[in-house]
């Protein structure tokens, strides 16, 4: 029995009404062994065997606590301007706006009126501003993301995102029109449908970017193999746009080549580098100076740096390699 028909089984027995406790061991103890593809597929089948994606929601509890660290591997893999750190930055934002959300809720519900001088109001207004203004967040997930996914076989996880999309959307423009209606309503209605929504909308939010961060972006990581897959998806991304908040990728990105491996240095230069948008600038930092690395620049990438030394030695040397030109992919 494979890996996946084995979660697959597991999973089947916790919808059928098994004790969660008694299965969660086994659960456990598989998973550890699983990465996030397998994962992704025993979500699938289960999928394909007819369980609606809404109970499927419910079962992923059970393994998500589990997967914490799926996160911190890829986070560490990824580099700015790549599309997922776009997205995983964007997380961390609206994780903090939930957390206010949820601050704001619990102040307003030891009120017993409106009152326009405390700034929780505005602040509930603008964060529901913000909550709706990740809408192109979710935009690229849906037109940029989970097609590349689906292409691929994974079908399963990206239907239940986009199901997820579907619920939130209209809380959270409930949201803002509460928001932005408060100073007109009926005090005790506005302070319980304001429960309401952030009851339903803080978890459910928290949920989906933590499934995001530790199933399905760890899976488009290992599914998207191709570097100029993910190229074209940035570009597809830029089209769409961004949010307001969504954190400038920082323009120089600091690598130390000292804290690497030797025979993992080439890799990891290349992999920021192709990454890397236009203006933006890789400086590293090294223990030799690091010509090899310049020539092999002017032969693969003519035009398309400016290179420049910070320190030359004696025992570190340190280059600053600006990007001139928009990457072109690899082999085109
Ligand atoms: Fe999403
Ligand atoms: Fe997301």
């Amino acid at each position: 029995m494979s890996n996946v028909d084995r979660l697959t089984e597991i999973l089947q027995r916790l919808n059928a009404g098994e004790d969660p406790a008694q299965v969660k061991k086994e659960a456990q103890a598989l998973l550890a062994t699983l990465n996030p593809a397998e994962l992704s597929f025993a979500e699938q089948k289960l999928l394909d065997a007819g369980l609606s994606p809404e109970i499927l929601r419910q079962l992923c509890a059970v393994h998500l606590e589990m997967l914490g660290d799926e996160m911190a591997a890829m986070k560490a893999q990824l580099v700015p301007g790549h599309v997922l750190h776009t997205m995983v930055s964007e997380h961390d934002v609206i994780l903090g706006y939930l957390d206010a959300l949820e601050g704001v809720n619990r102040v307003v519900q030891q009120l017993t009126q409106y009152d326009a001088t405390r700034e929780e109001f505005a602040e509930l207004v603008h964060i529901a501003e913000h909550l709706v203004e990740a809408e192109s967040h979710h935009q690229r997930e849906e037109e940029v993301l989970f097609p590349e996914l689906e292409r691929r076989g994974v079908t399963g996880p990206p239907g239940i995102m986009r199901l997820e999309h579907q619920i939130m959307r209209p809380r959270k423009k409930e949201l803002l029109q509460l928001a932005e209606g408060a100073p007109q309503l009926d005090f005790a209605i506005f302070r319980k449908k304001l429960a309401g929504i952030v009851s339903m909308l803080v978890p459910t939010l928290r949920d989906h970017i933590f499934k995001e961060n530790s199933i399905l972006y760890p899976t488009a990581l290992q599914v998207i193999a191709d570097e100029t897959v993910w190229e074209r998806m940035r570009q597809a991304a830029d089209k769409i746009g961004y949010c307001c908040f969504t954190p400038a990728a920082v323009s120089v990105y600091t690598l130390d080549l000292r804290t690497l491996l030797p025979f993992e240095r080439h890799d990891r230069i290349f992999q920021v580098w192709q990454h890397l948008p236009k203006g933006q600038t890789l400086r590293i930092i090294n223990d030799h100076d690091p010509k090899p690395l310049h020539y092999q620049l002017m032969m693969e990438y003519p035009g398309q740096y400016d290179w420049a030394y910070e320190q030359q030695g004696p025992r570190d040397w340190i280059v600053r390699i600006q990007r001139i030109q928009e990457a072109v992919p690899v082999g085109s």
